[in-house]
């Protein structure tokens, strides 16, 4: 992988793809995670003497422009996390965006607009890319998060102007390896969350490197119906049932061994403090669902965890935005911030709803690890390569 220790950036216009893709509210940054994780590399190029031009999407345009979905909303908080002057330009390309890099002064930043308001980023139109790249005289990618779209400003700029990893991009890939590619064992993953059908792959691809994975969330749900346990009215793909035997049939085949919950916490209502009722798994009522594991499974992985040396956790083991219903997530989450600060594990996590998830109890920020990637996360996981990293790599 080339680096930022690979380049002089003395006077020189420094591209760097970052994710500014950030929770709003009404216009105002509520989570400031993503743009805290992108600092080292924009200080970086300051202090070597390049002039920092950020690019970055903003959530799924579809008809160019759309008020809600641009950039500048983030501009505040990235100067308050930078504690430099960032300048917005209206357009990533063009005039606009030429001569507000021609006029950046020196040791401010500059944010480019969204790419996705031109239909040449996602389908990454040479062209497009083409544009992109005369703004710069080295492309530095910081966003791992969207690695895996091979978009003009994550794999076309890439290609046409000399380029490398940026710091958080780095740590995110020696992070994953440390915890994937060559883990200490035991390792164990944790894999939650709604359904079978959106992580089939990731369960595919992580029996062979797992000792032990704990599936909880409602995909649970899925396996406790393929053992011929009533569900009720859980979340639950019955078209999928053969799947899920498939996949405990080659688990156990692989000697990697499968927790799903031994005990249930079921309500009739999908609501937060609704009654509920804490069954064996395998006693879930017709007129109810399954909303969070039991505390009998809660000791169960809290026993499997004990004995793990690495753990990987993608996704919530039960409905942890509403309460009392993150109680498994958290007390499961607590455990392993527990022992990874006891210095006896080591933990990685990512991926959508999960950094919320472990964040519900407070544990995450003792994870020795947490990616600011959902997608990308997850097809790391897979085993597929990114091309967003592919192309930084000699
Ligand atoms: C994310 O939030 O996971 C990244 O910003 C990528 O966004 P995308 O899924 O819209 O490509």
């Amino acid at each position: 992988l080339r680096t930022l220790d690979d380049f002089d950036f003395t006077g020189k216009n420094v591209l760097i793809r970052v994710d500014v893709n950030v929770p709003t509210d009404n216009g105002r940054v509520t989570d400031l995670t993503r743009l805290d994780r992108i600092v080292p590399t924009v200080l970086e190029v300051l202090k070597k003497g390049g002039k920092p031009i950020l690019l970055s999407h903003f959530g799924r345009p579809t008809r160019g422009f759309e008020l809600s979905l641009s950039v500048q909303q983030t501009v505040n908080a990235l100067s308050q996390v930078l504690k430099h002057r960032v300048h917005f330009a209206t357009s990533c390309i063009g005039e606009t965006a030429q001569k507000a890099v021609e006029t950046l002064p020196e040791g401010d930043v500059l944010l480019l607009e969204n790419t996705r308001f031109h239909a040449g980023e996602k389908n990454n139109d040479p062209e497009f890319a083409k544009e992109l790249a005369k703004l710069g005289d080295f492309f530095v990618s910081d966003t791992f998060s969207t690695a895996h779209r091979a978009h003009a400003s994550v794999v076309g700029v890439a290609e046409l102007l000399p380029s490398c990893a940026g710091r958080l991009m780095e740590e995110e890939i020696k992070q994953l390896e440390a915890a994937l590619s060559k883990p200490e064992r035991p390792v164990l993953a944790v894999v939650g969350g709604a359904k079978v059908s959106s992580k089939l792959e990731l369960l595919t691809n992580l029996i062979t490197p797992m000792d032990t994975i704990v599936i909880g969330g409602g995909m649970a749900n899925t396996f406790l119906a393929a053992q011929g346990y009533n569900v009720g009215q859980s979340l639950c793909e019955h078209d999928l049932l053969d799947t899920a035997r498939d996949i405990l049939k080659n688990a156990k085949d692989a000697n990697c061994e499968i927790v799903l919950p031994v005990d249930i916490v079921t309500s009739r209502e999908f609501k937060a403090y609704s009654d509920n009722e804490t069954l064996p798994a395998d006693a879930c009522p017709a007129d109810s669902m399954i909303l969070d594991a039991g505390p009998k499974t809660v000791e169960i992985i809290k026993s499997h965890l004990d004995k793990s040396k690495t753990v990987i956790w993608n996704g919530p083991l039960g409905a942890f935005e509403i309460h009392p219903y993150n109680t498994a997530t958290d007390a499961a989450a607590t455990h392993v911030a527990a022992l990874t600060k006891a210095g006896k594990l080591l933990s990685v996590a990512g991926g959508g709803d999960t950094v919320a998830a472990l964040n519900s109890s407070n544990a995450g920020k003792d994870f020795t690890y947490i990616s600011t990637a959902g997608g990308a996360f997850l097809e790391w996981l897979e085993g597929k390569t990114l091309p967003g990293v592919a192309v930084l790599q000699y």
